[in-house]
């Protein structure tokens, strides 16, 4: 077969396909052919504009590095990872699901429910509480709650790596016997995703901002339930009905409430004001899911 031309070329491509011996990979790949097919006969690109977004795609891979993953800001940017977050989670009755994120690092610190996670920096105070739950209600002991978010700046630790201190703002915490944790850090802030590259110059060609709500970015894994990523938004952010990812559900949205000086949530008695963030977290079941191992105890 030859001498295709527009209303023959797709079937060509897909017929080339047959000879595939997983019959996932024959399903993606048709799919693929059959929508980027679609997708150019309806935009009908001019040779230049093919040409520059082959160019796009070329300068978002060299983009990549170990600490910049410019492939996954455009998947998030574009809502892919929000549609396939939504394809992979149900909903009913469990704590909703978001994106993970680049700031995410494997083993953050340990520490003890009632630690300051900050490691000093500068901030307005913040005490997190909460607690980990089955989807009826019962507490799960010896939950491993991985927590990060950025400083009252917007940046996190990892994009301050010059900073004297090292990790910041990030743990690994291990809920009690009531399930519940707790930690005092200090208050996050909105911030823009980085957009020195070509998913920035895309933003701002499509007319749209780079920023995110205020959130703490929440990982929680135990024996028999499924691992949950989410962020808890903090009520009232300016960008919760824009967030540049697309990552906002209302169910994750909760107050920062701001607390004079006095007793605090975990029995401490602070001296000046302080905010408090609280959230009960329902995890689904799943009876195969095993949990990271952790030396740690629960306190
Ligand atoms: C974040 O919340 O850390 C994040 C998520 C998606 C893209 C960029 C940042
Ligand atoms: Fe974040």
């Amino acid at each position: 077969m030859r001498n295709f031309d527009e209303t023959t070329i797709t079937e060509a491509v897909l017929g080339r396909l047959t000879g595939a011996s997983d019959p996932r990979i024959m399903e993606i790949s048709a799919a693929l052919v059959r929508h980027l097919h679609a997708f150019v006969s309806e935009v009908r690109p001019t040779v230049a504009e093919w040409q520059a977004g082959i160019a796009f795609l070329t300068e978002t891979g060299r983009m990549c590095s170990d600490t910049r993953q410019e492939f996954v800001l455009l998947s998030d940017t574009l809502g892919v990872s929000m549609l396939v977050d939504a394809i992979n989670h149900s909903t009913r009755g469990t704590t909703e699901s978001t994106v993970l994120g680049p700031f995410y690092v494997e083993g953050a610190p340990t520490m003890f429910n009632g630690d300051d996670i900050s490691a000093g920096l500068a901030g307005e105070p913040l005490i997190v509480t909460g607690s980990v739950r089955g989807g009826d209600g019962a507490p799960v002991a010896g939950a491993l709650v991985d927590v990060w978010h950025s400083d009252g700046g917007g940046f996190y630790d990892v994009q301050q790596l010059d900073r004297a201190g090292g990790l910041a703002m990030r743990a690994r915490l291990v809920t009690g016997v009531d399930g519940g944790f707790r930690f005092w850090t200090i208050k996050p802030a909105a911030y823009p995703v980085p957009h020195d590259g070509p998913v920035g110059r895309m933003l701002q060609k499509q007319g749209r901002h780079p920023w995110r709500p205020a959130h703490v970015h929440f990982m929680i894994q135990a024996a028999g339930y499924a691992q949950l990523i989410t962020h808890i938004f903090a009520e009232g952010d300016p960008y919760l009905n824009s967030d540049v990812v697309f990552g906002v559900k209302d169910s994750l949205i909760r107050p920062f409430v701001a607390m004079a000086a006095g007793a605090a949530p975990d029995g401490s008695d602070r001296s000046s004001g302080f905010f408090h963030l609280h959230y009960d977290f329902a995890l689904e079941r799943d009876p195969e899911c095993r949990q990271a191992d952790l030396k740690v105890a629960a306190r």
